[in-house]
């Protein structure tokens, strides 16, 4: 596997005049969690990019953690160090962010 972790960012923009996640945050949160990975030493380990719809609209921002397959919402920048330094780098799922289905 070429990255032990990979983070998708939802960055979409509706044209029908519903909230979406790229309304909210933009690239902010890409652009946090690159720093935060820079940060740690894991900018080669685990990639954080953009996403398109995850689906889960009104959880927004939102984001997916693979391989774990954990989804993440109503996230903020000042979310993103606490995401980075307790499940990218240790494992740790953040529970009071966590989207449960
Ligand atoms: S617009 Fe982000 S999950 Fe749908």
């Amino acid at each position: 596997m070429k990255f032990k972790k990979h983070i998708f960012i939802c960055t979409n923009e509706r044209t029908n005049g519903k909230e979406s996640c790229g309304e909210a945050c933009g690239m902010d949160l890409v652009r946090e969690f690159q720093q935060q990975l820079g940060a740690h030493g894991l900018r080669t380990s685990v990639r954080a990019q953009k996403s398109g719809c995850l689906d889960v609209c009104s959880s927004g921002p939102a984001l997916v953690v693979y391989p774990e397959g954990v989804f993440y919402g109503h996230v903020t920048n000042e979310d993103v160090a606490e995401i980075v330094a307790s499940h990218i780098a240790n494992d740790k799922i953040v529970d009071r962010l966590r989207l449960k289905f």
